[in-house]
């Protein structure tokens, strides 16, 4: 599918690279990039040549610059409401899509767009990178996840004095508090993501999706029903041919060969 404000492609080896592409705006998100991700991750979901998914902006200097703010002026209490509302289940679409999806952090990854690296399973920074949760700056919050996702990511006391100063960190000290897995040159980016993605697509496929949906659902509960989340989902990988071909394959001492199955 063409899509206005995405560019798609999809490799051979199973990738599939999404690029925000409105690199005038740094790439901000309006009601159009909203729904074209929406339409975009669920055909990838659907997709069985796609195993990892991408995610970056177009552009030297930006991942996502937040909302566009040009459409924030005229919304009334209903439409704030709304418009959170329906960001907030694209970026859930994201995060349980049921194959990893790596944020590839170009630029600046402000508000929405800090809070779409946040859905992502992992992000990787540019050393160029910044980000932040500036929306008190416009007298709002976050809304499409970020005072719910950021403390889980950093912990209560960052998220805090992040959200209520709207300070921007960079890539390195992003690093530090755990919002980004790793720091990378602005030029190895791209390579370093493919590369974390081929190394993901070379495990159990089933594995690598029950293992997320194991720490995903998990989260969200006490220890003791992530516990038996993690039981149930340990006991659904021993109903795979990967999990016989994968311990098959260790005792022989040779490479698996994993179908997916
Ligand atoms: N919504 C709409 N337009 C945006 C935008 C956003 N979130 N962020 C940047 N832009 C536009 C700017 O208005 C500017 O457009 P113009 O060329 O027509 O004037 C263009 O993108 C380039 O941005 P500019 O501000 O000139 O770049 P800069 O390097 O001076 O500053 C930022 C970069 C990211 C610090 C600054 O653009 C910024 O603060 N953006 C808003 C971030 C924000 O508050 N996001 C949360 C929104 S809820």
């Amino acid at each position: 599918m063409a899509y206005e404000t995405l560019i798609v492609e999809k490799r051979e080896d199973r990738i599939a690279v999404v690029t925000i592409n409105r690199p005038k705006v740094l790439n901000a998100l309006n009601a159009t990039v909203i729904d074209e991700l929406e339409k975009c991750f669920k055909e990838l979901q659907a997709d069985p040549d796609v195993g990892v998914v991408i995610l970056t902006g177009a552009g030297e200097k930006a991942f996502v610059a937040g909302a566009d703010i040009t459409g924030l002026v005229e919304l009334d209490p209903l439409d704030g409401k709304r418009f959170a509302e329906k960001g907030q289940a694209v970026f859930n679409l994201i995060e349980n899509l049921g194959k990893p999806v790596i944020a590839a952090i170009n630029g600046y990854a402000l508000g929405g767009g800090c809070e779409l690296a946040m859905a992502c399973t992992i992000r990787i920074a540019s050393e160029k990178a910044k980000l932040g949760q500036p929306e008190v700056n416009l007298g709002i919050i976050p809304g499409y996840g970020g005072t719910q996702r950021l403390p889980r990511l950093v912990g209560k006391g960052r998220a805090m004095e992040l959200i209520l100063t709207g300070r921007m960190v960079d890539a390195q000290e992003a690093y530090q508090m755990g919002l980004v897995n790793k720091v990378v040159p602005p030029d190895k980016l791209l390579d370093e993501a493919i590369e974390m993605a081929k190394t993901i697509l070379s495990k159990g496929p089933l594995a690598v999706k029950f293992a997320m949906e194991a720490v995903n659902r998990g989260l969200e509960v006490s220890l003791e029903d992530g516990l038996k989340i993690e039981a149930d989902l340990f006991g659904m990988c021993c109903a795979t041919e990967d999990k016989v071909e994968g311990t098959k394959a260790f005792l022989e001492k040779r490479k698996p060969n994993f179908q997916g199955k």
